[in-house]
């Protein structure tokens, strides 16, 4: 299945007619190992983009999974990093959801990736933030921060997430507003995707809050559970491990201190060999 509305729409005119000379003037293809060309770059914000590569015909993957990307090093190894797949197990392509660290040694180059260009992607997806790894339960949360949603952005297109669960409660955090325009742009054109939107129906509920700029919702995701503002925002009853399921994606102080609260509910982690109530993986960082 292809996902016409996943283009790079906001794409100004001029940038689109470089992309498209870029396609047309590209030197034949490299012999990388692993190549995927890519199909489309959406530049968000300064900081963060995201992009579609062509999908490998034997890549079977699981919503929520990662795989390692990259590009080759100017001292001719492959320089991968870990990237969770941001687009569902269904789509023909693959989305991956990145920062961009101006000294980073992949996101520096990785940024001024264009259509046509190829990528390193190892086909071998792992990783814990799987719907196989959770026991059972009612509701779903995953919680975010900044390019920790890029696993969430599949499990929320993935129908199976919405047939396991009666209610699934995103709460995303970032810096900036702007910085939330790639969650918040997912989550709308959800219920309307003639793929998963009667899947969808209203059981997915969104909670994007700010913390540095003026926003109608702010706040830690840490500091909204516990003082409870989150629940009485959605009019939900507090997590408890007879009915509540948790992921979390973020950068290890945001994992440690989730961990924290959620064994505090009475949860307990799992994983795809002992599934529980919970589990928690680093958001990509280079
Ligand atoms: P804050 O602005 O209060 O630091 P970053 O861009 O640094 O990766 O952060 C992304 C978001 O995660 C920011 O809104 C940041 O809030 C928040 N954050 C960072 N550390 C934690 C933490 N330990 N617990 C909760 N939220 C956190």
């Amino acid at each position: 299945m292809k996902r016409e509305g996943a283009a790079p729409a906001r794409a100004p005119a001029t940038e689109q007619m470089n992309q498209q000379s870029t396609i047309m003037n590209a030197p034949a293809a490299k012999a990388l190992p692993d190549a995927q060309t890519v199909t489309s770059v959406r530049h968000w914000t300064d900081r963060l983009f995201s992009f579609r590569v062509t999908r490998p015909r034997s890549l079977r993957f699981r919503s929520g999974e990662f795989v390692m990307i990259g590009l080759m090093g100017e001292n001719g190894k492959p320089l991968l990093r870990a990237y969770s797949i941001a687009s569902p197990s269904w789509d023909e392509e693959l989305e991956f959801y990145s920062i961009k660290v101006p000294d980073g040694p992949l996101t520096s180059r990785l940024q001024h990736i264009q259509p046509g260009d190829e990528i390193i992607l190892r086909p071998k997806p792992v990783g814990t933030l799987v719907l196989d790894a959770l026991l059972p339960g009612k509701r779903l949360w995953l919680f975010a921060t900044g390019t920790g949603i890029a696993p969430f952005a599949s499990i929320v297109r993935d129908p199976e997430t919405y047939e396991r669960y009666d209610e699934v409660i995103l709460m995303h955090t970032c810096r900036d507003a702007a910085e939330l325009d790639y969650g918040r742009e997912l989550v709308e054109s959800l219920p309307e995707d003639p793929l998963i939107g009667e899947f969808v129906g209203d059981k997915l509920k969104y909670y994007p809050t700010t913390t540095r700029e003026e926003s109608p919702r702010m706040g830690r995701i840490t500091d909204n559970l516990k003082s409870g503002k989150v629940f009485a925002d959605i009019g939900t009853p507090p997590i408890s491990p007879e009915t509540d399921r948790a992921m979390v994606c973020g950068s290890l102080a945001f994992n440690h201190d989730m961990k924290a609260i959620l064994e505090g509910y009475g949860l307990r982690e799992g994983a795809n060999s002992d599934p529980a109530e919970y589990v928690v993986e680093k958001a990509f960082v280079d």
